[in-house]
């Protein structure tokens, strides 16, 4: 048994770094005519779906009507990357490495007012919603770097389709840096792109050719007039809301190659991460976590030490005087305390689940801490994460049914069976939901059929034995023994206080975990909505432990005061008390709906709280254990 993490986490390693080699090594680029074995020369641009802060609809570059490329090739993805909508294929922008050019065409479309207006149409509303292009050379994203308020600069992984003005005359964002974008109700097309790509020379340290080390764009916008006589200056390119004569959409772009040697391949990804949100904050929001633990710790001591001290009292004054001695608190219902709980199958099942979702996190970011699942590998950490909770079904069917025995359950199929179905089964159904809502809208983040029956099957024919096997060793353990005998009468437990009330207890008790990861969960919704690079995984380890201490700590001394008020039934508290901290990220969420994203549209809004709600359920399982 103890060996099963680690085998699991070299099988995890072994294999993301197996799948990933390929891009995660550095691939040296020539200029045409000295191709080598080991150098190529052309440098292909690919395509990711475009995404949106304002929807939650993910859509493939095709589904535009851009520039496509007509020999067009889909590299090979992997589980994290379909899960999450990633759609990446190969675009008509080609070019050679270190050969400039400018204002070269990619192709022309063109509209009228009674052929291809859906085309038309939806390009406007992905212009209205802010629709995102993302685009890849050489697995790294190409960025747009612009101004923000205080003089500093922002590297985004992405750049607008175009810019809307409404009918008020506000534009959106990014798009103020462009003055001519004023005329109302109109929208303004990107079809230029200035690129400039960044390559680091092996000519001084003996290698052929160069390393891409960055890549930058400005989308521009440029109504060109003639094909033949393509200029990419003048007025930019407008798209009136209604469209009354014959519209001519000419896509064009220029490439620059630079050579910076000072830039190292290795570290080609930090100029993107540096621009993100500072690390000051973090270190903010460790120092205010360890407030809180250290309050916890100082809590539970102290409570130790008076109960230590009161008991070492009492042998004295027993020595003494000889006093029949009173009990008191906790004292009084050791004879109740491991009285089974009600609903024991359904709480049996919730540890089990629990189990096997804590140690997929734990391992997951451990993984993520050593530099395995960075954003380089794209969509890395997902498949870890399924893949580690497909293999983790024994311990989830061992602890299930281990606890089930210890409760003295006897309906031990139906809690094998509901271990391995209950709540990925909830999952999977809301995870279905969304798909079929996702499928209807055309999105790329409707999975497709082949990876929904691959999930299907992982589940069914990996996980579910596995959890099968866990409960067949879960159950031939011995119960867990209990340092004290069961009382056969429970006894009668007094009126409880406002405060030593179920309810408020467990109120009470999640603020606490919550308090120290809220900061974190900001940036995860962040990268998560609004499509920021996630990558502190080292502070999210540490912060996974402190919440991991906080819960521990938050339960024990509710706990305490609950059995100090002489309230036995402490079994589903203190899982609840921990769970509770799932509500208040549920609140969260809800706020961080309203205030932060500028979601519309019923479809969005349903698919948002359909995914708050997977990962609502699954903290709920997590911190609960
Ligand atoms: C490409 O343009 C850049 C910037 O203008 C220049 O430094 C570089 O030498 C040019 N490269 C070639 C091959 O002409």
């Amino acid at each position: 048994m103890n060996y099963l993490p680690l085998l699991v986490c070299a099988l995890c390693s072994g294999w993301s770094a197996a799948f990933y080699l390929p891009g995660l090594a550095p691939v040296s680029f020539c200029e045409v005519g000295s191709e080598k074995e080991n150098c190529k020369s052309e440098t292909q641009l690919y395509v990711n779906r475009l995404d949106s802060v304002e929807s939650v609809l993910p859509y493939e570059y095709d589904s535009f009507d851009f520039c496509k490329d007509e020999h067009e090739k889909h590299p090979s993805e992997n589980l994290g990357q379909v899960l999450f909508g990633e759609r990446i294929a190969s675009s008509p922008y080609k070019f050679h490495f270190n050969k400039n050019e400018s204002c070269a065409l990619v192709c022309t479309k063109g509209y009228d007012p009674n052929t291809k207006t859906a085309e038309l149409d939806f390009i406007k509303k992905g212009i209205q919603l802010n629709y995102q292009h993302h685009w890849i050379i050489d697995n790294m994203p190409v960025t747009w770097c612009y101004e923000v308020e205080d003089g500093q600069k922002y590297c985004s992984p992405g750049f607008p389709v175009g810019c809307a003005v409404t009918s008020d005359g506000r534009v959106k964002d990014a798009c103020v840096i462009n003055t001519e974008f004023n005329k109302k109700d109109t929208f303004y097309l990107f079809n230029h792109v200035d690129i400039t790509i960044t390559y680091h020379s092996g000519r001084e340290e003996n290698w052929d050719g160069g390393r891409l080390v960055a890549a930058r764009l400005e989308p521009k916008s440029y109504k060109h007039t003639n094909v033949n006589d393509l200029k990419c200056e003048g007025h930019p390119m407008e798209i009136p809301k209604d469209l009354t004569g014959h519209l001519e959409v000419i896509y064009t772009y220029s490439v620059t190659f630079q050579e910076n040697n000072i830039n190292k391949w290795a570290s080609r990804w930090d100029y993107i991460l540096e621009s993100m949100p500072h690390t000051n904050i973090q270190w903010f929001s460790i120092m205010n976590s360890l407030v809180i633990v250290l309050f916890l710790s100082g809590m539970v001591a102290m409570i130790m030490l008076r109960t230590l001290h009161k008991d070492i009292a009492r042998y004295n004054q027993i020595d003494s005087s000889e006093d029949a001695q009173e009990e008191f608190g906790w004292k009084l219902v050791h004879g109740d305390i491991f009285r089974p709980p009600k609903k024991g199958m359904l709480l049996s099942i919730f540890l089990g689940q629990g189990t096997q979702i804590f140690i997929m996190t734990f391992i997951t970011l451990f993984l993520a801490c050593l530099g395995f699942l960075s954003p380089a590998n794209r969509g890395a950490l997902m498949t870890c994460a399924v893949v580690l909770w497909v293999l983790l079904g024994t311990p989830a069917g061992y602890v299930s049914a281990r606890m089930y025995k210890t409760f003295g359950g006897e309906r031990w199929k139906s809690n094998v069976l509901l271990t391995a179905l209950l709540c990925p089964g909830i999952i999977f159904a809301d995870f279905f939901i969304m798909n079929v809502i996702l499928w209807v809208k055309g999105s790329s983040a409707a999975i497709p059929f082949g990876t929904l029956v691959a999930i299907l099957a992982m589940w069914f024919g990996i996980s579910v034995p596995l959890t099968f096997l866990g409960a067949y060793f879960g159950f031939k353990d011995r119960p867990i023994e209990h340092p004290v005998r069961t009382n056969q009468i429970p006894r009668q437990i007094p009126t409880q206080s406002f405060f030593t009330k179920p309810f408020p207890g467990i109120i009470m008790g999640g603020i606490l975990p919550f308090g120290c990861i809220f900061i974190q969960l900001f940036f995860i919704l962040n990268s998560i909505w609004s499509h920021q690079m996630y990558y502190m995984f080292g502070f999210l380890f540490l912060v996974f432990i402190i919440l991991l201490i906080t819960c521990s700590e938050a339960t024990i001394l509710l706990c305490y005061f609950h059995l100090c008020a002489e309230d036995y039934h402490w079994w589903w508290r203190s899982f609840l008390t921990s769970g509770f901290t799932a509500v208040y990220l549920f609140i969260y969420a809800v706020h961080y709906f309203f205030s932060k994203l500028q979601i519309t549209g019923a479809a969005s809004t349903i698919l948002y709280f359909g995914y708050t709600m997977i990962m609502v359920l699954i903290f709920f399982l997590f911190t609960g254990r």
